[in-house]
């Protein structure tokens, strides 16, 4: 009986969907969808029910400051928690958007810090404690010392007591020749460990590469470094020396990699994926500067009614606590479908799913999500 109405209740959203003619992006759709025909039985499944993040909150960033500096157009791409407050920045921003976590409409707590000024191509934001300044990560910069080679920067900035302003401290690169000019680093996580602090790059592709390698799922990749300065009779320099790369485990089996997250006190590092509309989390060990483990489990961003990916532009993420997590959306691309225009440019706050425990390794929790798959497979076999 239930399972008739649920069959029903299939063809008749199949086709409706169908008689809207609605283009589907290939790029739009989930790794679990690809295997067959997507269809909205997908998301009845356990597997994927006891996995899928839950809607706490939510606003675009047009809504949270009440002097927008004559711009609603928010192409976050990184977010960062401090002390309880939130750091996010922007592409097309020079401003860094301040918000504490009531995330309320016009809060006058809310400000954009810093002039609007142009384009920024800011892709991260990181804190670090001890010289109380934020780092602000360019993707990709012509290197002045090698000419036609690519490389991540780093703004050192310092924000004033009144919010008001930042200052520009310095510019340093992270001295990795990247091979694509547009796959570069997406995010940078800053890191303090027992052997002193470092600073961990994700890169946006596969391999750490761009053109179609770079898309080959499960071959993440983050570049380890080291602050290193000095002084010469020109005034000196800075750079951040490369001095190790870690495997992003292939259970993170991703298109993409846009964001990650630590929490220090579960050891949890989460890694978002923007053309996957997913998370997933593995076991860090801060002072080896490696995984536990290679097993993780994967969650997934809420899906729309036909189980398409409705969150198409999660570009940030920063832990709240040991159960939520905050995600920053960028704008949506004309090549995307028009349904993801709606929660773009935005702050989200999420619960974790049903199966998370943050007390739990990630490798008891995947292999539970591994068992739930396989009883959702049986339960399929069994329909047909
Ligand atoms: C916004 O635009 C108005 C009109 O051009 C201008 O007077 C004002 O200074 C602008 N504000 C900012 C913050 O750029």
């Amino acid at each position: 009986m239930l399972r008739s109405a649920v069959i029903a209740c299939v063809l008749l959203l199949a086709h409706s969907a169908a008689s809207l003619h609605v283009p589907r992006d290939p790029d739009a759709v989930a790794p679990w969808e690809k295997k067959k025909k997507p269809s909205d039985e997908e998301c009845h499944r356990r597997r994927v029910r006891k996995s899928t993040l839950k809607t706490i909150k939510e606003a675009p960033f047009a809504g949270l400051f009440r002097d927008l500096q004559n711009s609603t157009e928010f192409e976050a791409s990184a977010v960062t928690r401090v002390r309880g407050k939130y750091y996010a920045v922007f592409d097309n921003s020079l401003s860094i958007g301040y918000f504490d976590s009531r995330f309320q409409f016009r809060d006058p707590e809310n400000k954009l810090v810093g002039d609007w000024g142009e384009d920024s191509q800011f892709e991260g934001i990181a804190y670090a404690p001890e010289t109380d300044t934020f780092l602000l990560l360019h993707e990709a910069v012509s290197d002045p010392d090698d000419e036609g080679v690519f490389k991540p920067y780093v703004q050192h900035v310092k924000i004033a007591k009144d919010l008001n302003s930042y200052e520009v401290l310095k510019k340093c690169k992270i001295d990795f020749e990247l091979t694509h000019e547009n796959k570069g680093f997406e995010s940078i996580v800053y890191l303090l460990t027992s052997s002193g602090a470092y600073l961990l790059g994700l890169c946006e592709g596969n391999y750490c590469k761009g053109g179609s390698e770079g898309k080959e799922p499960g071959n993440g990749r983050i570049i380890i470094s080291q602050y290193k300065e000095w002084s010469d009779e020109n005034g000196g320099g800075c750079v951040w020396e490369p001095v190790k790369t870690v495997n992003v485990p292939s259970s993170a089996y991703f298109a993409d990699y846009s964001d990650m997250a630590y929490n220090y006190e579960t050891q949890k590092l989460a890694v978002l994926s923007q053309e996957d509309s997913a998370l997933w989390v593995g076991d860090f060990v801060a002072d080896k500067l490696e995984f536990a483990s290679e097993e993780g489990p994967t969650f997934y961003l809420p899906r729309d009614d036909h189980c398409r990916i409705k969150y198409c532009n999660a570009e940030g993420i920063s832990w709240i606590d040991h159960y939520r997590v905050v995600v920053a959306s960028d704008r949506a691309k004309s090549t995307q479908p028009f349904w993801c225009d709606q929660l773009d440019q935005s702050i989200h706050l999420f619960s974790m799913p049903r199966l998370w425990d943050p007390y739990t390794s990630s490798a008891r929790m995947a292999a539970v999500q591994a068992a739930d798959l396989a009883a959702d497979e049986e339960a399929a076999a069994a329909e047909l």
